[in-house]
């Protein structure tokens, strides 16, 4: 077999990387099929990068085995198989051999068709909790892994910015949910976590804080902790309160900007990522109310968005499938 090399686009990357739409030589077009699955959803992959030998002879190898993919970011290697009962035979024999000879090596075998079982193994599960269907998803722009190197990165960022002193995290509900969460352990510093939540009034028009922190911020270094800055009325508004209470110093610490969308200039210190102006869910943010629970960021069809369904209506299994 012709020697292939790694996937180049899975070797790390920047922020918001494009998908790799070149073209590829897949053997098989369920290979292809399940490469746009996974740009889809922005899970890394490459495309048999490791071959292992599964017998020899005199030292010589016989009887080698690619797995079609290998996904980094789960370290796993995926053979895929049709429901050609020859084949599942075959590659059931290859996948058991491969793990007796090499038990450090995570390898599965899935079929055609079923790429989504796969998510749940990712944690994505939540996609059908969310009772979001996969098909009402427009395009992920972020991964949960692509999140977590990113928080990791503001986390030591933020530990080295501020070595030697402590902090004051405070978050601003209810976005920051799951972002708080995993930043506040990705920063190596003394800290204390404190909420506030703003409400929005629709008649004064305006902002104003409906549940404020509990502790006196006075000479403290407080880091504001946002899910998103928009067009920055709601961070403006945080941070002249919050200066008003003579902190030692004040920073913002978004996950993510939508830059364009910008009325107010804020001075925000650490930005997770800049993205393109489209309404996002998952991780933490919402559509009224729903999908915070989406392991990735992405935006939904314009239906979804559109839809005059009631907002927050938590459906159990049985009513949503008849529905
Ligand atoms: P701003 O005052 O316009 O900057 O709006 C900021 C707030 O609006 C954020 O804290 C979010 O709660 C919400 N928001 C803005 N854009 C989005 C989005 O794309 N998805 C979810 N919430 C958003
Ligand atoms: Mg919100």
């Amino acid at each position: 077999m012709a020697e292939r090399k790694p996937d180049d686009q899975s070797t790390g990357g920047p922020p918001l990387r494009p998908l790799a739409n070149d073209p590829h030589p897949f053997a098989h077009p369920a290979e292809h099929e399940f490469a746009a699955f996974l740009d889809f959803y922005r899970i890394r992959w490459q495309y048999e990068p490791t071959t292992f030998p599964l017998r020899w002879e005199e030292n010589r190898p016989t009887e080698m085995f690619s797995p079609d993919f290998y996904l980094p970011e789960q370290d796993l290697y995926v053979e895929l198989t049709t429901m050609k009962q020859s084949l599942v035979t075959r590659k059931n024999r290859k996948v058991r051999e491969l793990r007796e000879l090499y038990p450090d090596v995570n390898v599965i075998l899935i079929y055609r068709k079923n790429y989504h079982e796969l998510l749940s193994r990712f944690g994505y599960g939540s996609v059908h909790i969310t009772s979001l269907r996969p098909d009402q998803i427009e395009r992920v722009l972020l991964s949960a892994a692509e999140i977590q190197e990113r928080v990791t990165e503001l986390g030591a960022e933020i530990s080295r910015d501020y070595a030697g002193k402590s902090i004051v995290l405070v978050g601003v509900l209810k976005g920051i949910t799951f972002y708080l969460a995993d930043l506040a352990r990705a920063i190596t510093r003394p800290m204390v976590i404190e909420y506030l939540q703003l409400s929005h009034d629709v008649e004064r028009g305006g902002v104003h804080i409906s549940t404020d922190i509990n502790i006196d911020i006075r000479d403290q270094h407080v880091l504001l902790v946002e899910d998103i800055v928009n067009t920055g009325v709601s961070m403006d508004f945080v941070l002249r309160n919050l200066s008003e209470r003579h902190p030692a110093s004040l920073k913002v610490c978004t996950l993510l900007d939508k830059e364009e969308r910008r009325l107010v200039p804020v001075d925000v210190g650490y930005v997770g990522f800049t993205i393109p102006n489209e309404f996002v869910v998952g991780y933490g943010l919402d559509y009224r109310e729903l999908y915070r629970n989406l392991p990735f960021i992405c935006v939904l069809k314009r239906e979804v968005y559109e839809s005059d369904e009631p907002a927050l209506e938590l459906r159990d299994e049985a009513a949503s499938s008849t529905s």
